[in-house]
């Protein structure tokens, strides 16, 4: 497909490209076709090995999305790219029709409205919960600036708001290092929610979780789905088919099937490379 390279020129760390970022912010991708992440011909090597080789992928506006397949699949590479944190040989991915984020920095992607949420949980282990979404709601300014400045009524609303979502609101002045594995997870969501971010992807979100955490996720992320894109990557097929709506099956850094969870789990080449086993 075509699409006008907008995006081309906001890459780099200049000043005038990082200026220019809250442009793509504020009116939000250009999903004009229905479709919030175009993946591209992405490839992506470490020393001679494709990790991701010449990946196709299209995400939906609003949609809740599984991916997944095999250990060593290219599904955390995918992530990788889409955040900025590795920069591809080849390809490209459109957030909407008109920005390339392979060239944005990992912190431009952020702005511009894609959150990520990596296995382990990064909280602050030694502040309250309310501390953490208003250090994640504070973002670039800093430690100091966010515990010692006022929050407004509206970011202090919008704190409330997201303890409601993420089902924190009883533990909100526990210290985060207290709370529960699954409950950490839930916080690290909640400091995603809190910029409001228009794509969230989570990579093994329910990995380590009780077997009520684990549908207690389920329900927060499919409640989530709809005003946001959810990209969820997980090898908990239980977890994958309760959510599931369109699955997507990498394997060898390429898409090998995609649809259904019935579809795709009755795939012979899925389940010879996966779901087999
Ligand atoms: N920084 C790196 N250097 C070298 N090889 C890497 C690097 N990152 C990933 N790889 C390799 O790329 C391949 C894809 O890895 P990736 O982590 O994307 O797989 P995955 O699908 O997320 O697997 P898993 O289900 O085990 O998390 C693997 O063979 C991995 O060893
Ligand atoms: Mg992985």
């Amino acid at each position: 497909m075509h699409v006008e390279p907008v995006g081309v020129g906001l890459g780099g760390h200049s000043r005038e490209s990082e200026a220019r970022v809250p442009v793509v912010r504020r009116g939000g991708p250009d999903t004009s076709h229905g479709i919030i992440l175009y993946v591209e011909g992405l490839t992506v090597s470490f020393d001679g090995f494709k990790a991701l080789d010449d990946l196709n992928l299209y995400i939906e506006d609003g949609e809740l999305r599984c991916v997944i397949g095999p250990n060593g699949a290219g599904k955390t590479t995918f992530m990788d790219v889409v955040t900025g944190k590795t920069r591809p040989d080849a390809g490209t991915v459109f957030f909407g029709q008109t920005v390339d984020l392979t060239r944005l920095t990992e912190t431009q992607i952020a702005q511009a409205g894609i959150g990520r949420k990596f296995q382990t949980p990064t909280v602050f282990e030694h502040h309250s919960v309310f501390e953490n979404l208003e250090l994640a709601l504070r973002g670039n300014k800093g430690v100091w600036h966010s515990l010692f400045a006022r929050l407004s009524g509206e970011e202090r609303d919008r704190i409330e708001e997201v303890l409601e979502i993420v089902g924190l609101t009883e533990s909100v002045h526990a210290r985060a290092g207290l709370l529960s594995h699954g409950q950490k997870q839930w916080l690290e969501i909640g400091m995603l929610l809190v910029q409001d971010p228009r794509v969230l992807l989570l990579d093994e979100p329910v990995a380590g979780m009780t077997s009520r955490e684990t549908e207690r996720t389920a329900e927060l992320l499919t409640s989530l789905a709809g005003e946001r894109t959810v990209v969820v990557v997980e090898h908990d097929m239980e977890f994958v088919r309760t959510i599931s709506r369109r699955v997507t099956v990498l394997h060898e850094g390429r898409v090998l099937a995609e649809g259904s969870m019935e579809a795709v789990q009755n795939d012979p080449r899925v389940i010879e490379v996966y779901l087999g086993g």
